[in-house]
């Protein structure tokens, strides 16, 4: 006899951002679906990332495939919150304010040309400024800044309002919700998963199919065959939350400058970001690392030495070994990734449901998604 309460068509390990967008867009389609969440909902890196949604200002020129995914989703961005802040009934948080890019003295000005250059040949959406241009986009600049680009089409959104959206969207939609659930492994009879066995207890959770959408710590569920396995590894961004008691206005847009950035919620509130540093799973934050990111920024930004800081935290940047993410089906059937995405999770959410839900629902999947195959790891392995 089957127990409706343990027998899902799709089990989703992980809820986060990329998790809940996966499981929001599978309950549209008719398919019942669970989120197992060993933690609260968006505990994990989730929380902490600052929500910038920059395919433009963190494209690498060696990364073409992942630039293609993060422009597709950022194109899909405004339909997105605008269908989920009907659907969950609240504010997600997007906010279109475009970015700049900043150099301070001449060595970061001849960077930031080269910068420039290589998005103009890609075609990028990119104008450059001159000081007194980008001065008098954002007055609170110092005066010394040297060169600025404009990218007006990365933006940003709050992932601590867009996590409890995707949660009531889901909910609303008929998706189910266990927080405190902890997975241990995936069940994989002969060549086709058939659900999970949960930490606490061994309970088995019945799944025709299962996404894992762990983020970094995917590594550790068990079960996974060797041929379908994606290597994972911790980057360390120290992180800070600000707001100015004088209320918004102090800047507008995202700045970023050699070594972090500062974006704004648009309510007087500030995030200011990040470090990258390969320390494991080690998230203490460091008097050395906020100095740092203080230091630079308020040589920029002074009016950023006013600000009461409210938070201080450090997250995990699940990264794989070519930093795009794994994203699909595998050569398990009904066993697909949804994770590794790095610096972009929260950019690439959109496109991350619509490739994760074409695959569990058996449609082609949309074109960048071959560049987030997770059979390119098949055989590979990594030392954290
Ligand atoms: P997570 O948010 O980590 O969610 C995974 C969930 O799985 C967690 O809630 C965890 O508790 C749960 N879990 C783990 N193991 C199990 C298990 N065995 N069973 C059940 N549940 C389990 N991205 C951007 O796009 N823009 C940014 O500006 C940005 N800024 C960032 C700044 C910093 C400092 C950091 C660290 C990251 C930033 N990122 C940014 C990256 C972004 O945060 C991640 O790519 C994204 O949050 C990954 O989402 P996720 O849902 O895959 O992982
Ligand atoms: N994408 C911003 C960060 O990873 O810090």
């Amino acid at each position: 006899v089957s127990d409706s309460s343990r027998t899902f068509d799709v089990a989703v390990v992980g809820g986060g951002v990329i998790g809940l967008a996966v499981a929001w867009r599978t309950a549209q389609r008719g398919l019942s679906v669970v989120v197992l969440e060993r933690g609260e909902l968006g505990a994990g890196t989730s929380h902490v990332a600052a929500g910038m949604l920059a395919p433009i200002a963190e494209a690498v020129p060696t990364e073409q495939p992942l630039l293609r995914l993060g422009l597709a989703s950022v194109g899909m961005y405004p339909a997105f919150v605008a269908e989920l802040a009907e659907a969950a009934g609240r504010d997600p948080g997007y906010l279109e304010c475009g970015t700049l890019m900043i150099a301070r003295d001449r060595d970061e000005a001849e960077a930031l040309e080269r910068q420039l250059a290589i998005r103009q040949e890609l075609g990028l959406p990119v104008a450059r400024l001159r000081a007194s241009e980008a001065r008098a986009l954002e007055p609170a600049l110092a005066p010394g800044l040297r060169l600025a680009l404009e990218i007006p089409g990365d933006h940003v959104i709050d992932p601590r309002l867009l996590v409890p959206a995707l949660g009531e969207a889901l909910s609303r939609t008929g998706g189910e919700v266990r927080t405190g659930t902890e997975v241990a492994s995936v069940i994989v009879d002969g060549d086709h998963v058939r659900g999970v066995a949960l930490a606490s207890d061994g309970a088995e959770i019945d799944a025709g199919q299962v996404v894992i959408a762990a983020g970094v710590w995917s590594g550790a569920i068990d079960g996974v065959p060797d041929g379908a396995r994606v290597p994972l590894h911790p980057v360390k961004g120290q992180i800070m939350r600000l707001h100015d008691p004088a209320g918004p206005g102090l800047l507008t847009r995202v700045l970023r400058m050699q070594g972090g950035y500062v974006a704004p919620r648009g309510d007087g509130r500030y995030v200011l970001g990040a470090t990258m540093e390969e320390r494991g799973f080690d998230t203490t934050v460091t008097a050395g690392a906020v100095f740092e990111l203080l230091r630079d920024a308020i040589e920029l930004l002074p009016g950023l030495g006013e600000l009461v800081i409210d938070e201080l935290s450090a997250g995990l940047r699940p990264a794989t070994p070519d930093n795009a993410p794994a994203i699909g089906p595998t050569a398990v059937g009904g066993l697909h990734w949804a994770a590794g995405h790095y610096r972009g999770g929260i950019l690439l959410a959109p496109i991350t449901a619509s490739i994760v839900v074409a695959g569990l629902v058996g449609e082609p999947l949309p074109e960048p998604a071959a560049a987030a195959d997770p059979g390119r790891f098949a055989g590979v392995t990594v030392d954290v």
